[in-house]
């Protein structure tokens, strides 16, 4: 820092100028995020200063929270849940599985997720230590519950499913991992982390959530598909007694205890989710998921028509396709100003139809997308 400051202009030039060197979504196929919903950019900056970890002195922006952790657990089958705004899926996943290790009696706890978990159950292995098995795929990359139930042990403090992972925008079957949950009375987490906004909106019905007896807490993201602005996660508990695992003494605030893994919080992003979602209501939410849709729809029409085939039909707003040698096809299209990505296993061609892509934008990457794919055959 200089020791004289700078005008405010200046300092706005500075800023537009590394604004400017940021990638504009329009041409990007590979990120979860996008453009926040204006109501929520406008609720966001009304709450700027409150700070949710000191909760007695910003009693509106607790008494909203609340409503946002209801307001998503009421499109996830159970609005009595307990929970709070995270910073995102990685935090509600950490806390979600810090719950069910706390509650456990093992003092060498694992945790069963499958082979496609996000990389935030890596985090996870190395910050609670608790050991992370992985469990098999079935032919079209959901996890497979036999293996699941032949990798749970004593020692199993949590199951995990997802419902919208990360790669193929694949949901586990969660009613049978429900009910290994009920049978085995061991804790479920489902991470819905971008399938929470999503899934409910789809032509097809799909159990996945707390409507299921077997699912004990859900991660759900307003920062994804919810169109708030970042970092707005959602950590949903079914029983309160998971949330008060994660409780620590609080002497010096205006409240005594304090559940969530940051200390000062934001209450902008709470406001800009309870914004966003009071705004559009579940039917806003599903003109989202049909535009994307929609849209996803054509890319496999498209690419089909140039001889590409995804991978599986996709469930949601993600589609693999089969691109041949990916790596190339992929530099390719980052040469012409495209953002994609890949999946893992096996390498594929990963697209995620965001609500920021238009349809003219979208006939515009798949041109080139035909072109590029047509001079590599
Ligand atoms: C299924 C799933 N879980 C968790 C996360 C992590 O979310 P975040 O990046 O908000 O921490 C993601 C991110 O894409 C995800 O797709």
């Amino acid at each position: 820092m200089k020791d004289k400051g700078e005008s405010e202009q200046a300092v706005l030039e500075r800023l537009s100028n590394y604004r400017a060197r940021d990638i504009s979504y329009d041409r990007v196929l590979s990120a979860m995020c996008t453009h926040p919903h204006p109501i929520a950019a406008r609720a966001h900056e009304m709450f700027m200063e409150a700070n949710l970890g000191d909760a007695g002195l910003f009693p509106g922006a607790h008494e909203m929270e609340h409503e946002v952790i209801a307001m998503l657990g009421g499109m996830l089958g159970d609005a009595g849940v307990h929970g709070y705004i995270t910073t995102g899926g990685t935090e509600s996943n950490i806390q979600a599985i810090r719950a069910a290790r706390n509650c456990g009696i093992s003092d060498k706890p694992n945790i069963v997720v499958s082979e496609s978990a996000h990389f935030s159950f890596d985090k996870i292995a190395d910050l609670l230590r608790v050991e992370v098995r992985k469990a098999d795929l079935d032919e079209v990359f959901r996890v497979d519950p036999a293996s699941v139930e032949a990798h749970i042990d004593d020692n199993t403090v949590a199951i995990v499913g997802i419902a919208g992972t990360t790669e193929f925008g694949q949901v586990d079957p969660i009613r049978e991992l429900s009910d290994m949950a009920v049978e085995r009375s061991i804790f479920l987490h489902v991470d819905a982390a971008f399938g929470a906004f999503v899934i409910p909106f789809l032509d097809k019905r799909y159990d996945f959530d707390f409507r299921l007896p077997g699912v004990s807490s859900m991660t759900a993201d307003p920062h994804k598909m919810g169109l708030c602005t970042i970092p707005a996660g959602g950590l949903l508990f079914r029983d309160p007694s998971h949330l008060h695992e994660l409780h620590t003494h609080t002497p010096y605030l205006t409240v005594d205890t304090q559940y969530s893994l940051s200390g000062t919080r934001s209450g902008a992003v709470a406001a800009a989710a309870y914004a966003v979602m009071r705004h559009l209501g579940l039917d806003g939410y599903r003109t989202t998921v049909e535009h994307c849709m929609k849209l996803t729809r054509r890319v496999v029409e498209r690419a089909g028509e140039f001889g590409v085939e995804p991978l599986i039909d996709p469930v949601m707003n993600v589609v693999v396709l089969d691109v041949g040698d990916t790596v190339k096809v992929r530099k390719a299209m980052g040469a012409r100003g495209w953002y994609t990505s890949i999946t893992r296993r096996p390498l594929a061609l990963r697209l995620v139809i965001m609500p920021h892509m238009s349809e003219k934008r979208l006939e515009e990457f798949l041109d080139d997308l035909e072109q590029v794919c047509r001079e590599r055959t």
